[in-house]
């Protein structure tokens, strides 16, 4: 029999730690999952009883939540604890010793801090001997569960790993990006292997383009303006949950579930992804700035003028990049990648456009010759709108559509646009579990496969880096939009000839 997990929150008077990891572990628990149950220690600097935790968590909490977490509470505790202070240490130990199954119970180090105590905060770890696996005795499994954001560059994210190496396993590091506790985002991974009709047309020859779009319309969270501006919209979601999503999208098919399996495609895609150059970066990406404008009807202020952002800041809220991937497969096919704050409205979302018809027969525009039509065809004077598509919708909207064209019925032969949908709500009962719901679930059951590698990490941190250096260099010069817009206009032109347009979701 295996003793409960017991779960300790460093940072437990923070945001992540009261919004999204308690509900997550309130659902859990009241599911049942996993059998053997867990405990929570909360960790911060302040004085706290256990029951004034208790209170907080609560009071934050959905009311439909409130019977479940009474049923849970019992199991949270909380200590006040300078992680710096061998004797606070000492006493955090005594207190997961006193738990069921003392140290021979798995535990788990979830770090909910700010990024600068990574480091250290494993450091004290390491040395009170609380991750550490002790000789004569068989503790059970000691796992780190680290935030976003891992590094701020590529430099920093490779010392931040060698640090975690000098410390911990491999094994013992869960990575958290929270994009893959999505269910839409994990399905990217069923869908594609395991239907075998899509596969012989995932590829250069039959896909013209893809766009993955994660649009906001929520601007900088009050109390989030100094991470973001120190931050931007390229680190703060490409670097890491967009090109989580476009290596599963993009990654060659794994040999077996096994997470290292997954893990090895996922980075070889990242490593195979176009360092852009700077001239490449002046003419393939796109940053700018969201200004003062209405959101769903509501006037809101611009980027500057947000509680806590520096009025000269130069910082993103908006990047598109025309990315390109180095493999056999893609080669030549544009990954137009585009996230923005603020934005007309909030939709994540994969297109996948595939190839028009070598000779395309239809829709000649009433009063064009044949020739002419052929014509303006080849030289791209015409353009036709692509009538295969597949959507994969990830939020709100869970669902995947695939586009194709039909005869309209009628004396003509004229095509016009049709599709089939599936639609997660209409085809399930249950709602999808929140993202952190489900990657809890696998750091207790010791799953990694939804948590990245260190290589895949400093893969994505290379890419990003380029960018970055381009832009660093003045290439790309900062745009602006206005709020509640689809962003700048100059994000257009990375569409080129007839390959059509951005998504409006
Ligand atoms: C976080 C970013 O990682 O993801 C936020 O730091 C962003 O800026 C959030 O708003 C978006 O997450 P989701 O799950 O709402 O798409």
């Amino acid at each position: 029999m295996t003793a409960p997990t017991q779960i300790v929150i460093l940072g437990a008077s923070g945001d992540l730690t009261l919004k999204k990891l308690m509900p997550a572990l309130t659902r859990l628990a009241a599911a049942g999952r996993p059998s053997d149950g867990f405990h929570v220690i909360g960790v911060a600097r302040r004085p706290l009883t256990d029951e004034a935790f208790r209170a907080q968590i609560r009071a934050l909490l959905p009311d439909d939540l409130h019977a479940a977490f009474d049923a849970f509470a019992p199991r949270i505790g909380y200590q006040a604890a300078d992680v710096s202070d061998p004797v606070a240490m000492k006493a955090l130990e005594a207190r997961l010793d006193a738990l069921p199954g003392g140290a021979q119970a798995g535990r788990l180090f979830y770090l909910a801090l700010k990024p600068e105590l990574f480091g250290p905060t494993v450091q004290e770890l390491s040395a009170s001997g609380l991750v550490t696996m002790r000789v004569g005795e068989m503790p059970a499994f000691r796992r780190v569960v680290i935030e976003k954001p891992f590094g701020h560059d590529l430099a920093s994210a490779k010392a931040l790993n060698s640090q975690m190496h000098g410390l911990l396993r491999e094994d013992q590091i869960y990575r958290i990006d929270h994009y893959l506790g999505k269910e839409t985002v994990q399905n990217l991974l069923g869908f594609r292997f395991h239907n075998a009709i899509f596969e012989p047309l995932w590829n250069r020859h039959h896909v013209e383009l893809v766009q993955i779009t994660v649009a906001e319309d929520i601007g900088v969270e009050l109390g989030r303006a100094g991470y973001y501006d120190t931050t931007g919209a390229l680190r703060d979601m490409l670097q890491n949950h967009m090109l989580q999503v476009l290596s599963l999208v993009a990654m060659e098919p794994p040999v077996s579930l096994d997470p290292e399996a997954i893990r090895d495609q996922k980075v070889n895609l990242l490593r195979a992804l176009h360092a852009p150059d700077p001239a490449e970066v002046a003419t393939n990406s796109v940053r700018a700035r969201y200004v003062a404008g209405q959101v769903n009807g509501v006037a809101v202020p611009g980027y500057r003028a947000e509680e806590g952002v520096p009025p000269r800041s130069d910082t993103e809220t908006y990047v598109a990049i025309r990315a390109e991937i180095d493999t056999w497969r893609w080669h030549g096919v544009p990954f137009l990648l585009r996230h923005g704050k603020r934005l007309e409205k909030r939709f994540t979302e994969v297109k996948v456009q595939f190839r028009m018809p070598p000779l395309q027969l239809f829709n000649r525009p009433e009063g064009m010759a044949p020739n002419d039509f052929r014509r303006a065809l080849h030289d791209g004077s015409l353009c036709q709108i692509r009538p295969n598509v597949l959507t994969l919708s990830i939020q709100p909207r869970e669902a995947i559509t695939l586009a194709f064209g039909v005869k309209r019925p009628g004396a003509e032969m004229v095509m016009a646009p049709a599709a089939m949908a599936f639609d997660y709500r209409d085809a399930f009962d249950a709602p999808s579990a929140a993202a952190y719901e489900r990657l809890l679930l696998d750091a207790i059951r010791g799953d990694a496969t939804l948590f990245l590698r260190a290589d895949e990490i400093e893969a994505s941190w290379r890419f990003a880096d380029e960018v970055l250096g381009g832009w660093a260099q003045g290439r790309a010069p900062l745009g602006e939009y206005a709020a509640g817009s689809w962003g700048p206009e100059a994000a257009d032109d990375l569409f080129h000839g007839c390959e059509g347009g951005w998504s409006r979701g």
